[in-house]
């Protein structure tokens, strides 16, 4: 089959009229969708629902260190609940600081105190007149919006199969103090499911960043969500990197269960070196006496350790593969060839990206919402909302059910068909 580009006027006008024509068929029936954000199906929420049975009025309420979970205490998070959660993100137990229910939460947080505090003695970022983030596009729409709610700027970092532009995030770091952190999503990243190479965490450990205060926020929201059993990103280990670098204290690691077991009601940390765990102390004891600690013993009750939540997240695969096969087979069968898109096939993590061609990603997003299918907005997956190529599409194919998700990838690619030959006939 030809492409469009290839495609004649008359070609591809009666391509469209066909097109349209399935369009309106579609539309009439006054479908109501939502491929936009990347919330766990219902199906999923069951999987756990055990959880709510394993405490009671009659259970043992102390936790491993005899620490009655019903009362004040233990800031750093009960020691199983660590454990946990430091087996789950791969560092040592005694390197993690379990928070409450969000880990975008712990990063919010995270640059607050930068701004008013510092970072282990640097001056308060406030203070400074300029302060500067790398943003790796496409990337996590709620990392953008925080650094923008600080006023922080924001630098675009290409990425590419292998993560950020190594060559790109080492030059800038290391030429320009006001540069203070980067967003990483480094396994299955949001939106593009890439997991970072190990000589890219390698690079990252090695950076010679101009500002003493530079930080990576490692954001490993999806460390254990693969798709395949057999077919398995690797991701080395970022604080140990950074430790035999010679930079213990460069990064924060943030991980949660949001996507384990229930988001919203899941348990949050942060890892980091001694050093940066004190200073986060520090703030901690003045703005919480603790976190929600029998919600940590229920998610470790339940779990029992990182093996169960590795079981468990075979469930979740099992009702995820099909979803994202299902987009991805569509997206192939229907757009393959035609040279109007590109997408990933991601191997975990929750998103499917979509690059169309330049100027068309805002108008095929409106084209699916006036069939009743609610998308990402366009822009979202850059800073301030804007896609300089206005070319990224963000597909989140875990809500839907398959028969809806079915429609859905339909209604899609018969957006991104109609608007791609109306671009394309503008230059005919
Ligand atoms: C990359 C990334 N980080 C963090 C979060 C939110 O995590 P939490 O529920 O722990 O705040 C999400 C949710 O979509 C995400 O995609």
């Amino acid at each position: 089959m030809a492409t469009y580009m290839e495609m004649s006027k008359e070609e591809l006008l009666q391509e469209k009229a066909e097109l349209e024509a399935r369009f309106q068929e579609i539309k009439e029936k006054g479908l109501q969708l939502d491929m936009s954000r990347g919330k766990p199906s219902a199906a999923q929420l069951d999987l756990a629902m055990g959880m709510m049975d394993v405490l009671n009025s009659s259970s043992d309420l102390k936790c491993r260190a005899g620490v009655d979970c019903r009362n004040y205490g233990v800031l750093d998070g009960i020691p199983e609940a660590q454990e946990l959660l430091a087996d789950m993100t791969e560092v040592p137990a005694n390197q993690i600081i379990i928070h409450g229910n969000s880990s975008l939460n712990i990063m919010f947080d995270t640059i607050a105190r930068s701004m008013t505090h510092g970072v282990m003695g640097s001056t308060p970022w406030c203070k400074l007149d300029k302060v500067k983030f790398l943003c790796p596009v496409p990337g996590y729409d709620r990392h953008f919006l925080i650094t923008e709610y600080f006023g922080i700027e924001m630098i675009n970092v290409p990425m590419t199969m292998d993560g950020p532009d190594m060559d790109m995030v080492e030059k800038l770091v290391s030429e320009d103090e006001a540069i203070k952190g980067i967003w990483c999503v480094p396994k299955y990243s949001n939106p593009q499911g890439i997991t970072y190479s190990d000589e890219t965490v390698r690079r990252f450990a090695r950076l010679q960043p101009a500002a003493k205060d530079f930080r990576i926020f490692w954001d490993n929201a999806y460390g254990i969500h693969h798709l395949y059993d057999d077919k398995q990103d690797n991701l080395i280990e970022i604080l140990m990197e950074c430790k035999k670098a010679g930079n213990p204290d460069m990064v924060y690691k943030f991980c949660s269960t949001s996507k384990v077991s229930f988001p919203g009601s899941g348990v949050a940390a942060i890892a980091a070196s001694p050093a940066n765990l004190e200073a986060i102390r520090r703030q901690m004891t003045i703005q919480t006496i603790g976190h929600d600690k029998l919600n940590q013993l229920r998610h470790v009750r339940y779990f029992k350790d990182i093996h169960g939540m590795v079981e468990h997240m075979k469930k979740h695969a099992d009702i995820m593969r099909p979803k994202f096969e299902a987009v991805i087979n569509g997206l192939e069968s229907e757009l393959g060839g035609l040279e109007i898109g590109t997408w990933i096939r991601p191997r975990g993590g929750y998103f499917i990206s979509f690059d169309a061609l330049p100027g068309c990603a805002k108008a095929i997003v409106a084209k699916a919402k006036d069939a009743g299918l609610v998308m990402t907005g366009a822009g979202a997956t850059f800073p301030y909302g804007k896609d300089p190529q206005d070319s990224n599409i963000r597909i989140a194919p875990s809500y839907p059910t398959p028969e809806e998700l079915a429609v859905a990838t339909d209604i899609f690619v018969l957006s991104v068909k109609l608007v791609s030959i109306d671009k394309i006939l503008e230059s005919k």
